[in-house]
């Protein structure tokens, strides 16, 4: 009985959703809705900046491989935080073959015979080569770039490899007759590279073997 009551008497709760919807519509289509839209556009424009920014700046973007001290020195490299490299509020100024001595790695350059500093944008490829006739020293900085160095030790795949976060600055070394090769993974920033060289390299085809790896 009741039932039956309320199917009578109530309205059909679907049409008056529906007109109110239609009346919002209504409502929208006027002239005087338009800062409302507007409102709504740049609160939307907001959420998903913000949404964006959160992840870019995320340390899980920035470096997503877990990283060991005893992976990074199969790759002969050594990370810091520009904030352990900074002697005061300046910021970090290094001299290669020192950081390279104080961190413990061996086999890069002892002297600079030659230098190159450099850039790589995001999807670069740097290197992918091995010189027979130097060793070298690499400061390496500004992005998350990938760093594989020629290692016998690691078996099957014959070479170490790790991954430095856009907020990391890294020293490694190469030396002569190893190849090695940097990737910059990020998509947006711009990596950036010192090399030094215990020789004038010559990059000719006895000097240097190019192509190394292709899957990089
Ligand atoms: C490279 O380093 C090795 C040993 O660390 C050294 O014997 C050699 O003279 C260096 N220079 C070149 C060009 O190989
Ligand atoms: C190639 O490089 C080596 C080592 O730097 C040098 O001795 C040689 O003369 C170079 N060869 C040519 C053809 O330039």
């Amino acid at each position: 009985m009741v039932n039956l009551r309320r199917t009578q008497t109530s309205d059909n709760p679907f049409q008056t959703q529906s007109n109110s919807v239609s009346s919002i519509l209504n409502l929208l289509k006027k002239p005087q809705a338009f800062p409302l839209l507007l409102l709504i556009f740049l609160l939307l424009t907001w959420v998903s900046l913000k949404f964006q920014n959160r992840s870019y700046f995320s340390p899980q973007l920035q470096n997503p491989q877990r990283w060991s001290k005893e992976e990074d020195l199969k790759a002969n490299l050594v990370r810091f935080l520009p904030s352990q490299l900074a002697k005061d509020k300046r910021g970090w100024l290094l001299n290669p073959v020192a950081a390279a001595t104080d961190a413990g790695i061996n086999g890069g350059a002892v002297t600079c015979a030659s230098v190159h500093v450099g850039e790589i944008r995001p999807g670069g490829i740097r290197g992918n080569h091995r010189h027979y006739t130097s060793n070298e020293t690499f400061i390496i900085w500004g992005a998350r770039i990938k760093f594989r160095l020629e290692n016998s030790k690691i078996v099957d795949k014959g070479y170490a490899e790790v991954v430095i976060g856009a907020d990391e600055v890294a020293v490694a070394a190469s030396p002569s007759g190893k190849a090695h090769a940097l990737v910059n993974l990020d998509p947006i920033r711009t990596a950036f590279l010192l090399g030094c060289q215990d020789d004038i390299v010559n990059y000719n085809s006895s000097s240097t073997a190019y192509n190394i790896w292709n899957d990089l």
